[in-house]
């Protein structure tokens, strides 16, 4: 019997566009690794949601194979987890076109995500695709294809996430019982913030000076904290958002003696900044260093025997479900077992 039996499900997925930075690795994916003790994990590459906007095929596989090899080198274990590629499981968007049945225009318009993208895409592309109105319906589609009852997300994602469980209830309510309805799993992710602009959140759209990517080279690493805003003018009661980003870093980097140390020197006011930030940089580079390595040595046939391994595991449950739900709504095929028992 399968040792899985027993764990609830989860599933979450990331989208493929671009490197990843320490704000993913605290935020996203440091809990996406807790989770895989406790939990049977399901957890994907949304590429079928990154065409919703303009995009550049080789750049789209690229950046989807190597994020598959990011997160094999953060500790995402494929022996114990599901890793994947959403569009590597097609029965992920036939799902979606059912449930595109079952889903309000209405609620979509509703959906803050899609509203704040439109303003942006409007002003920036030639159009703005139905692919990202109906962006939360394919989610809903990604969470029910596996029966997950919870979701690793972030509070932006709340809404879609009640979108697919109205979805869920509609379904069974029509079609008798047969998805749950999923539940959020929201951990407090730290507010990292842009070490060249910290009112910002860190973040790739604001450019390369605004992130420390995970496996980017040291010195470009060391060089934006070296150069990372700190305070522009005397203090005030308030630490400058620069200086906390700083002791936010450390927090989550060093041992708590450290940080306190730190601390005990501002208050002091004998705080020299260049010492906080090699202390910055030097304990962030001890908690990466291990994964840092790892991803070093993986290569794209890493990547290809992973994607196939765990596309093979998604889609024997994927296929499970879309035959019953395809049974149950009066499509496909009539399956032989079926036969004349109506
Ligand atoms: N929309 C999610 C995000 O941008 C990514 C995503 C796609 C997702 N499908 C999902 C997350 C299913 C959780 C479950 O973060």
């Amino acid at each position: 019997m399968s040792p899985f039996k027993e764990k609830v499900r989860v599933v979450s997925g990331i989208q493929p566009t671009g490197e990843l930075h320490i704000g993913n690795y605290f935020g996203a994916i440091r809990n996406w690794l807790a989770l895989q003790d406790e939990y049977e994990c399901f957890f994907f590459i949304a590429d079928y949601h990154a065409i919703t906007e303009e995009w550049d095929p080789e750049q789209l596989r690229r950046n989807t194979q190597n994020l598959v090899l990011d997160l094999l080198a953060c500790g995402i274990d494929p022996e114990r987890s599901v890793l994947f590629v959403q569009s590597h499981v097609p029965e992920h968007t036939e799902l979606c076109w059912v449930f595109n049945a079952l889903a309000g225009y209405g609620d979509l318009q509703r959906m803050t995500q899609f509203k704040e993208k439109r303003e942006h895409v409007e002003r920036t592309q030639e159009f703005v695709s139905v692919g990202l109105f109906d962006y939360p319906v394919l989610q809903a589609a990604d969470i029910l294809i596996y029966h997950g009852a919870k979701v690793p997300v972030g509070e932006d994602q709340l809404q879609h996430l009640e979108l697919t469980r109205r979805i869920a209830r509609r379904f069974n309510a029509r079609f008798g019982a047969y998805f749950p309805e999923p539940e959020p799993l929201l951990s407090e992710a730290p507010r990292i913030m842009s070490p060249a602009a910290p009112e910002k959140k860190m973040s790739k759209s604001l450019g390369p000076k605004h992130y420390l990517a995970l496996f980017e080279p040291e010195e470009s690493f060391w060089e934006k904290i070296k150069t990372a805003v700190t305070d522009t003018g005397p203090q005030g009661e308030t630490m400058s958002p620069g200086v906390a980003n700083l002791f936010l870093l450390l927090k989550l980097s060093a041992a708590p003696e450290v940080y306190e140390g730190f601390r005990a020197e501002y208050a002091q006011g004998t705080i020299r900044y260049a010492k906080l930030k090699e202390a910055v940089f030097e304990h962030l580079m001890e908690v990466l260093r291990p994964l840092r390595e790892r991803r070093a040595k993986l290569t794209e046939a890493d990547a290809r025997a992973a994607m196939e391994r765990g596309a093979a595991k998604a889609q024997k449950v994927a296929q499970e479900t879309l035959h019953e739900v395809r049974r149950r709504i009066g499509v496909g095929p009539v399956p032989p077992d079926d036969v004349g028992t109506s």
